[in-house]
């Protein structure tokens, strides 16, 4: 039950815990904090299962809540009040899951659920496939469980709280930015009752501006995704995006979409017939794509005419937004801000003269906002720094473990304890051309390796992409690989120069610039750039700035620490197992570099 307290103690000193969930059935995550802080981390992590769907989440949740507490010295618990927050309304899904659920069989799995009394359309079978594999007792709830994960713990009390999913992902994106007011905009594929929502925060106040209750962007993205022969389950909509820039501009493809969304402000509507919609749309593209079709480019087209009908919507709202006059800066999350080309389009084309998206804007940075809502803006406890937040908040790369393993002398290694020498020396690896595993400190928080759990290179040869994917990640070729780039040569390398910390915008490389670093250039001459600042990441910049000295080149190529599939590496049992399975030629995990033969 939401909002109920067990064992409260009158004790006013007890050190305060706050613990987040991320429960919407698909990317589940935890989220603590206590005084300055702060972890959070995915549950897929933990298991290696991508996105961690919802049979597994209970109990590795508290699995990860356990490690987490140990890791931050504070299990067992004591002396403490806990607050348990979750960012999903459990008792609205099972009135959901037990009178409004209607699907029927039609192209592209197409199925209808009612939030409301009307008749809700969403185009495509997610909902329906969560909800058949729901687990029939509801009561057991991550939240639920905390008094029974806390009984054996002393003078503690348990407070059950419950943060709306789209305020949960708005106190991600504000509290997580440099902004103490601004404008807020969520779109994604829903909510418990919404699917877009904008918010103006001052004074430590979110003003509902607008709320949307029906047509979703987000699940019209999953539908394209679907059609296009990927699984939005996996959350392939990342596959859109990279094959957009192969295909070619067809206007009756776009004026499809175009025609089929009636904008009113901040508000829009997508005229939808199921009939009508798929006919239309199959004679346009000739079919849907099987997913066992190796022709992946005859739907390249429509992943084209899509991401630019999407890319414009975004603007459109963002633009409605700006043009409210509320604020200078935008605050922005929920599933759609993933899609990083449409990001880099928000700030050229709308009022807005700055922008924050988080290291985790989809449904697995709710806990970390969850739980930010609930300290900052229910409790009012205590002052949140306003400053870019660190997206290096999940667990610590276990070092001793790593010492346990190398000692049974199986593993060729060196250990570099001075860290520049360890910088110089790996930039001598990158630039002779060696693909390098690199994991340092503590884990990214959302999809993005940032650094600390990358697989980097040098991103000069033409051929090092491909390399890469086939090589390493063993994924399609038509997906980019991002750059991260040392702040200060951004606007030599790209038109338009913003800052983006978590690889969330993607933007235009100059074309003075696109030969020297073929690698990260994607084919229509865009990269996905992460900027570093020293004061961000202070050893990955010095590895970046080392192979600058080098080679004159103030960016390396980054990609995930994961083969295609699976989860980032998250143990260091993970990480070595990554490196002998693959063409890896390196793995650095903190002052040791392994190597192989
Ligand atoms: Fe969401």
């Amino acid at each position: 039950m939401n909002g109920t307290t067990t064992s409260r103690s009158e004790d006013k000193t007890l050190r305060r815990i706050y613990i987040g969930h991320a429960n919407t059935f698909h990317d589940p995550s935890i989220a603590i904090i206590e005084g300055d802080q702060i972890f959070a981390e995915g549950i897929e992590r933990h298991i290696q299962c991508k996105r961690a769907w919802e049979n597994l989440r209970l109990w590795y949740s508290w699995r990860a809540v356990r490690k987490a507490l140990n890791d931050l010295g504070l299990w067992p618990v004591k002396d403490a009040d806990v607050v348990s927050v979750t960012s999903w309304d459990y008792d609205l899904l099972k009135e959901v899951v037990e009178n409004r659920l209607v699907e029927f069989d039609g192209p592209g799995g197409v199925c209808m659920l009612s939030h409301h009394m009307e008749m809700e359309p969403i185009f495509n079978n997610q909902l329906a496939w969560i909800l058949r594999s729901y687990p029939a007792n509801f009561s057991d709830q991550p939240h639920e469980l905390a008094p029974e994960m806390f009984q054996d713990s002393h003078n503690i009390s348990i407070q059950i709280k419950m943060t709306n999913h789209h305020l949960a992902h708005a106190a991600t994106a504000v509290y997580t930015s440099p902004f103490d007011e601004c404008m807020v905009m969520i779109i994604d594929g829903y909510g418990e009752w919404t699917t877009n929502s904008f918010y103006h925060f001052h004074d430590n106040r979110f003003d509902l501006i607008h709320q949307q209750g029906i047509h979703s962007l987000g699940l019209m993205y999953s539908s394209i995704t679907e059609i296009c022969g990927f699984s939005s389950l996996e959350g392939e909509e990342w596959k859109i995006m990279g094959l957009a820039a192969y295909g070619a501009f067809n206007n009756d493809i776009y004026q499809f979409f175009n025609e089929r969304i009636v904008f009113d402000g901040l508000s829009f509507e997508i005229i939808y017939d199921p009939e009508i919609y798929f006919k239309t749309l199959m004679s346009l593209i000739g079919g849907m794509r099987h997913p066992d079709d190796p022709d992946v480019m005859k739907i390249a087209d429509l992943a084209h005419c899509f991401q630019r009908f999407f890319e414009e919507t975004v603007v459109k709202l963002a633009k409605a937004a700006g043009d409210l006059c509320l604020s200078k800066n935008l605050a922005y999350a929920g599933g759609c801000a993933l899609n990083s080309s449409a990001n880099g389009k928000i700030l050229e084309n709308t009022n807005f003269e700055r922008l924050h998206i988080p290291s985790a804007p989809a449904d697995d940075g709710c806990s970390l906002g969850a739980a930010f809502y609930e300290k900052y803006a229910a409790q009012k406890d205590g002052n949140r720094s306003v400053a870019v937040m660190s997206p290096y908040l999940g667990s610590m790369i276990d070092i001793e473990r790593l010492e346990k393993i190398l000692s049974f002398k199986g593993i060729k290694y060196r250990h570099l304890s001075d860290e520049n020498e360890l910088c110089e020396e790996v930039a001598i690896l990158l630039d002779a051309g060696n693909i390098v595993g690199w994991i340092q400190g503590r884990a990214e928080f959302g999809p993005r390796a940032l650094g600390n759990r990358s697989i980097i290179a040098d991103p000069r040869p033409a051929d090092m992409k491909d390399r890469i994917n086939s090589r390493v990640k063993f994924r399609e070729d038509y997906r980019p690989l991002a750059p991260s780039i040392l702040h200060e040569f951004g606007d030599e390398y790209f038109e338009g120069y913003q800052e983006s910390p978590y690889m969330e915008r993607t933007l235009n490389f100059r074309d003075a610039v696109k030969d020297k670093v073929p690698a990260v250039v994607h084919k229509n001459g865009t990269g996905r750039l992460q900027t570093v600042r020293e004061e961000w990441n202070p050893r990955y910049y010095r590895l970046i700035h080392a192979f600058y000295e080098k080679t004159g080149i103030p960016l390396v190529l980054n990609t995930s620490y994961n083969v295609m599939g699976k989860p980032i590496a998250h143990s260091v049992e993970d990480a070595i197992t990554v490196f002998f399975t693959t063409g890896l030629d390196y793995l650095v995990i903190g002052n040791y570099i392994l190597m192989k033969g």
